[in-house]
């Protein structure tokens, strides 16, 4: 057993089998939950030490290179929540005496990757490389999920630039459920631009260069997860009313007074993040260095920014000036979540939804407390170039609108739903295309990814007000737009245009999936093949 600290989480490693069968004895001793301890709305609860990325366990680091690796994706007793146990799905993986939980897997530009998924799940899993440009067998397309006992071998070249990538199941109808339940990882990719910026600002991962996942989980009395979205969740996405970092919920990292870089992924089903830095009722500025796809040109300074599921954003935070004991709160600020239930013919939706989460969408509530403990004495500057971003050549692109709208408690991309072996939209190899998300204005945000290939975010127009006034350009981008991207949020009314170069070297056709990455959205349907050929 590793213990993260006293009131954190403790992990159980090895000899999960006898945990669970034991576990049902257990139960009846576990402590019950109340709300209020959990409520993210107050600081108060903060005092879980978050889980850091460590040499092994839970998110622990893995270098991937020259391995290869066996994932195991299968049930495991942790406690999420003091001494109680929830049943959770992870990815168990071992290397040498080492045993990892969810590991981040590390990987240098260039180097291949060689990796196992044994499935020892009771139902059909397959790892996606989410952001990964791979050939479209090693992408996990639900077609080749593998029932249980099964397993699937993955070799492919990191062609794509440094960045903070992840990997999730994609089996059809059923990814929510068993990334809620916690499958899900980072897979870091470092190139040279990368390295000098860790050594430019003396960086280390797991301890100034921290990647932070954010979930939001519904929690039983025993501190176990549930995941039962009724029709209406289904349709609005599932959310939760706990709020997890790295899996610690309420969590709180002490810091010294120097530069820290947070990765951020949006690892929630589907809750949209507004997030700002808080110190006290001041709002902190924080530098943009990254999006999906890897480092931006150069750091663009911002105050909050909306984050979708399944974005990620790398972050500068600047803490120098600060003072020993100063608290700097990781917040999402209140926003209107757009969920305009009345117009899509789902009335009730409030009501329904109000009896089950306590934490409605677009709530103001804190993510993570930061204490400073240590002064620090650092003097590195954030530097002014980070990388170089090749703007796609439009010229010759074709123009792809694809819509999102409704048909009563059904969302659908270009009016149809997915169908396994059709293919809706054909893309010619080595072509560029502009595809243009027409969101209807009685729907809801709905943050749009492809896989495959990476895109430029070029436009958005008719942005809803709150949208508006983020805008960096004059083509009305949010600062999350400004790098590579694989999913980007597009809000009810809004067009986004976005440019994608379809081309590649790999063998044979490639179908792909365009879906929104509100899981409970893919999973009803919400998600097209494209192939590229
Ligand atoms: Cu992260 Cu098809 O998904
Ligand atoms: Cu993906
Ligand atoms: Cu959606």
């Amino acid at each position: 057993m590793k213990v993260a600290g006293a009131a954190g989480l403790v992990l159980a490693t090895g000899g999960l089998g006898t945990l669970i069968s034991g576990c049902a004895v257990e139960k009846e001793k576990m402590p019950t939950l109340n709300y209020p301890s959990l409520d993210p709305t107050d600081l108060k609860n903060f005092v879980n030490p978050l889980n850091l990325p460590g040499k092994t366990g839970l998110l622990g680091v893995l270098e991937g290179t020259g391995k290869n690796l066996l994932l195991t994706a299968k049930q495991a007793n942790l406690s999420l929540i003091a001494d109680n146990q929830a049943n959770l799905f992870v990815y168990d993986v071992s290397d040498g005496e080492r045993r990892y939980t969810n590991p981040i897997i590390k990987m240098k530009q260039g180097d291949t990757f060689t990796a196992s998924l044994l499935n020892n799940l009771n139902e059909k899993t397959i790892i996606h490389w989410h952001g990964l440009h791979v050939d479209w067998r090693m992408d996990g397309h639900p077609s080749y999920a593998v029932g249980k006992g099964g397993t699937y071998s993955y070799n492919f070249k990191v062609q794509n630039r440094g960045g903070t990538y992840w990997y999730h199941p994609h089996p059809h109808k059923i990814t929510g459920r068993q990334a809620y339940l916690g499958l899900a990882g980072f897979f870091l990719v470092e190139d040279s631009d990368d390295i000098t910026l860790s050594n430019g600002l003396d960086l280390k991962l797991g301890e100034t260069d921290i990647p932070l996942v954010i979930q939001d989980k519904r929690l039983d009395e025993k501190g176990d997860l549930v995941y039962r979205p009724n029709q209406s969740e289904m349709f609005m996405g599932y959310e939760g009313d706990v709020i997890f970092v790295n899996l610690t919920a309420n969590p709180l990292l002490e810091v010294s007074s120097r530069i820290y870089r947070f990765r951020v992924l949006n690892g929630s089903n589907a809750r949209i993040y507004r997030l700002a830095f808080l110190k006290g009722t001041e709002t902190l500025p924080y530098y943009v260095i990254g999006t999906d796809g890897g480092l931006l040109e150069k750091p663009y300074g911002t105050s909050e920014m909306f984050l979708s599921p399944g974005e990620r954003v790398d972050i500068l935070l600047d803490l120098r000036d600060l003072n020993m004991d100063d608290v700097v709160v990781l917040k999402s600020l209140a926003f209107d979540p757009m969920h305009r239930e009345e117009n899509s013919g789902y009335g009730g939706h409030e009501n329904m939804n109000m009896e089950t989460v306590k934490l409605a969408s677009g709530k103001e509530f804190n993510i993570l407390k930061i204490v400073v403990r240590k002064s620090s004495r650092y003097d590195k500057r954030v530097p002014g170039t980070l990388s170089t971003i090749k703007p796609i050549d439009l010229s010759g692109a074709t123009t792809r609108p694809i819509t999102l709208s409704a048909s009563g408690q059904q969302w659908l991309i270009n009016g149809m739903t997915f169908k396994m072996y059709e293919y809706p939209i054909l893309v010619n190899k080595n072509t560029t295309e502009i595809w243009e998300f027409i969101n209807e204005p009685s729907s809801m945000p709905h943050p749009m990814h492809l896989h495959g290939f990476m895109f430029q975010v070029l436009e958005r127009i008719n942005s809803p007000e709150k949208v508006k006034q983020l805008a960096v350009d004059q083509q009305g981008r949010q600062v999350t737009d400004l790098g590579w991207k694989d999913t980007v949020l597009v809000w009810p009314g809004e067009r986004v245009r976005i440019a994608i170069d379809f081309t590649h070297s790999f063998a044979g056709e490639q179908v792909l999936l365009t879906h929104c990455h509100i899981l409970e959205h893919e999973d009803q349907g919400m998600m097209l093949n494209y192939k590229v050929f």
